[in-house]
């Protein structure tokens, strides 16, 4: 199969080098351009990023000698992947898909917009439909898809067979969240270190709203929003990567506690589409009384798994249990390759 060229806008970011280190010997897609802001144009990949590789692994060496250029829709693809800083992501992806690219976009600009798929293949494929209103609406030759924000994307992975199956009512969640997802350089270290910071700009507003569009539906080309409370408290912790998450939720139906683990590890729509980043099994349950755990679980199904423990009665609400999932992987660059793999599986990519 001849492989799909792709760029990558942003590419010089925490997120960017994910998608470089993801998209390596991909078998459908090959990097085939890189954009970044001024800054980093006209600069080969190796000099841009001098300093700022953050990844165990090292540059591919073709990459490192791809030249950067500047965000202008004049790049040698068909597909960009944007980890565009959210100051700049509006302008420029819009310019992209008006250009006729598709764009499958980490930011948060485009994700609650009325044409635009915040798309988790395993919980709402079905809204890829609204591309289609998407380009005859705005006139362009390309779309764009988003993928949900890092902390949302694994709430809303380990909820969406429960929802599906026992319809949720009410979400309290609280996050323990990485640095990574803060970009680099992120938090200083004088404030992180012995420290937790209750605070994450606009993160619990995500929270509250991403969900219900993602567990809605798709009627008469409008999405209707799912009828769900939600309450997030968000606090950035001194964890390289891997979000945990404290969730409590409330069913319309009343499951037992072998029902709703059932559920959970039956979860597995993807399975037989052999999408080459889909993890064989979306949530992982675990039964230790302390897993998940960051440093050990957020690798799990080469971080594209959710994981999910210690489930137990909450005498609130129903349930609570904890979440975990990799930031910069199931929660950026590894979701936008996901969404494009599934994307060219129903043919909107070739
Ligand atoms: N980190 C996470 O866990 C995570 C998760 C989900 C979503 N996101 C979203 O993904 C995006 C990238 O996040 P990040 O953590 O990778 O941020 P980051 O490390 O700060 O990287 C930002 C990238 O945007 C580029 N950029 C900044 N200003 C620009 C401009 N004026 N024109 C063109 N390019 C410009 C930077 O290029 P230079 O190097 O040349 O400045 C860099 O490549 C953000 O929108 C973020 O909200 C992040």
């Amino acid at each position: 199969m001849k492989k799909v060229k792709v760029g990558i806008l942003g590419a010089t970011g925490m997120v960017g080098q994910r998608f470089i280190e993801l998209l390596e010997n991909h078998p459908w897609f090959e990097v085939s351009a890189l954009a970044a802001s001024e800054r980093s144009a006209g600069k080969c990949y190796r000099e841009a990023i001098a300093g700022r590789w953050k990844l165990e692994s090292s540059i591919p060496s073709a990459i490192g000698a791809l030249e950067v250029t500047e965000c202008v829709p004049e790049l040698d693809c068909t597909l960009v992947f944007s980890a565009l800083d959210a100051s700049i992501a509006e302008p420029v992806e819009q310019a992209f898909a008006k250009a006729g690219y598709v764009v499958s976009s980490n930011s948060r600009n485009h994700r609650m917009e009325k044409d635009v798929p915040l798309l988790i293949p395993e919980v709402n494929g079905d809204h890829l439909a609204i591309v289609t209103e998407q380009k005859k609406r705005r006139q362009w030759k390309g779309f764009i898809v988003t993928n949900p924000n890092c902390s949302t994307i694994g709430l809303v992975l380990a909820l969406a067979p429960l929802h599906k199956k026992f319809t949720l009512k009410k979400i309290m969640v609280t996050t323990f969240q990485a640095l990574s997802g803060a970009g680099y350089p992120g938090v200083a270290s004088m404030d992180i270190i012995d420290n937790v910071i209750p605070y994450i700009g606009g993160e619990e507003m995500k929270m509250e709203t991403e969900p219900q569009k993602i567990l809605g539906r798709l009627k008469n080309n409008q999405f209707v929003m799912a009828d769900i409370a939600i309450s997030a408290s968000c606090n950035r912790v001194g964890v390289s990567n891997g979000h945990l998450e404290s969730v409590s939720i409330e069913l319309e139906k009343k499951p037992s506690l072998d029902e709703l683990m059932d559920a959970l590890r039956e979860f597995n729509p993807l399975a037989g589409l052999n999408l080459p980043s889909a993890p064989s099994q979306p949530i992982v349950l675990r039964e230790e009384n302390d897993r998940p755990q960051p440093r050990y679980d957020r690798n799990e199904g080469n971080g594209m798994a959710c994981v999910a423990g210690r489930i137990r009665e909450c005498p609130i609400l129903d349930w609570k249990m904890s979440v975990l999932s990799h930031n910069t992987i199931r929660g950026a660059a590894g979701a936008a390759i996901l969404n494009a793999e599934y994307m060219k599986v129903k043919g909107l990519v070739g």
